[in-house]
């Protein structure tokens, strides 16, 4: 590790936005590599919303014991309007700064890496750690959660296709990913899915009815078009102007929806949540605070808040070319 420049009493830890499968092994990974330099953790309860209202508890080893296989977030997560305001961050500095908390880490998504700029612009020292199923964050390679819910997709539209199969019939699946048709494209791939529409490519509706045609004339016993959540049109409306055409197959529609957050984190989640934690910490002592924990091909790197909350992560070219290439 590099030099150690500053020092830290005690430093809080939370977990904001949508919850991410991995987002316990982080917390375990801070807490004990916190402990192991003798600073004191203070767990913050209901991300930012605890934040602001002082709900505190010491963290202890042994309170991040047999958390590593558990989906979800022990903390406990919450979307924070409050934050939002000038008074809800005065209000969270003021019960830090009682609670004698020096140094923060928030685990989160898009909205936590901008709270965490938000109070880094305001003097806290703190360090964010990418958590999101979405993958929607600029400076990162993968966020935690995303391993865990592309492998519940996958399992899900491999069931999908049994049943679509018997019957000869059409599914459109929605996967989340808010803005980002990341899960979709990679599900798409690796089910073998005929299409994939995401909010990235405009698609027409004719060219999915055409799709499914031509996968019936080509003999197919199925179709599956992985639909992200944020595409235009979205999986009802196609399931209705697919089920009105006659193209062969009759439709189904299946919302994935809240699934794909829960469940054990997959080992890969679990290294890279821990791997995440224990970097967030170096991060602080090494006097790198004001900076996101981002995986860059197999390195662990700061990346500034500030980078991480002006750019856009691109959509990957090569993966949505790979997808509509491959359904044939
Ligand atoms: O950001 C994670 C995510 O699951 C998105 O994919 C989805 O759009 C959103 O959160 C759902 O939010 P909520 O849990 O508040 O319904």
């Amino acid at each position: 590790m590099d030099n150690l420049i500053r020092k830290y009493n005690t430093i809080g830890v939370l977990t904001s936005g949508g919850d991410a499968p991995g987002m316990n092994p982080c917390i375990r990974a801070v807490v004990r590599t916190a402990l192991n330099h003798g600073i004191k953790v203070l767990g913050v309860e209901e991300g930012l919303e605890g934040l602001i209202h002082g709900q505190f508890r010491p963290m202890g080893a042994r309170d991040v014991g047999g958390i590593l296989q558990r989906g979800g977030t022990i903390l406990q997560t919450a979307r924070s309007k409050e934050f939002q305001t000038p008074r809800g961050q005065r209000e969270a500095i003021r019960q830090m700064s009682n609670a004698g908390m020096d140094g923060l880490i928030i685990i989160g998504g898009d909205g936590s890496l901008h709270a965490a700029q938000a109070l880094s612009e305001q003097g806290v020292d703190v360090v964010g750690i990418p958590g999101s199923i979405d993958n929607d964050i600029y400076g990162t390679d993968m966020c935690i959660g995303v391993d865990t819910a592309l492998n519940t997709i996958v399992d899900a539209i491999d069931k999908l296709r049994d049943t679509a199969s018997s019957h000869n019939r059409a599914f459109l699946v929605e996967t989340m990913g808010r803005h980002s048709g990341y899960l979709a494209v990679q599900a798409g791939i690796v089910t073998g899915a005929e299409m994939v529409l995401i909010p990235e490519v405009s698609t027409s509706a004719d060219q999915v009815a055409r799709a499914i045609e031509d996968a019936y004339r080509r003999g197919k016993t199925h179709a599956i078009v992985v639909v992200a959540e944020g595409a235009q049109p979205n999986a009802q409306e196609l399931g209705r102007l697919i089920d009105a055409q006659d193209l062969g197959f009759t439709a189904r529609v299946t919302i994935l929806g809240h699934i794909q957050r829960g469940g054990k984190p997959s080992a890969f989640d679990r290294l890279l949540a821990t791997r995440f934690g224990v970097r967030a910490v170096e991060f602080l002592l090494q006097g790198k605070a004001g900076t996101m924990t981002g995986l860059r091909g197999r390195e662990i790197e700061p990346v500034p808040l500030t980078e991480v909350i002006n750019q856009q992560r691109a959509p990957a070219r090569e993966y949505i070319e790979m997808a509509a290439m491959l359904a044939r």
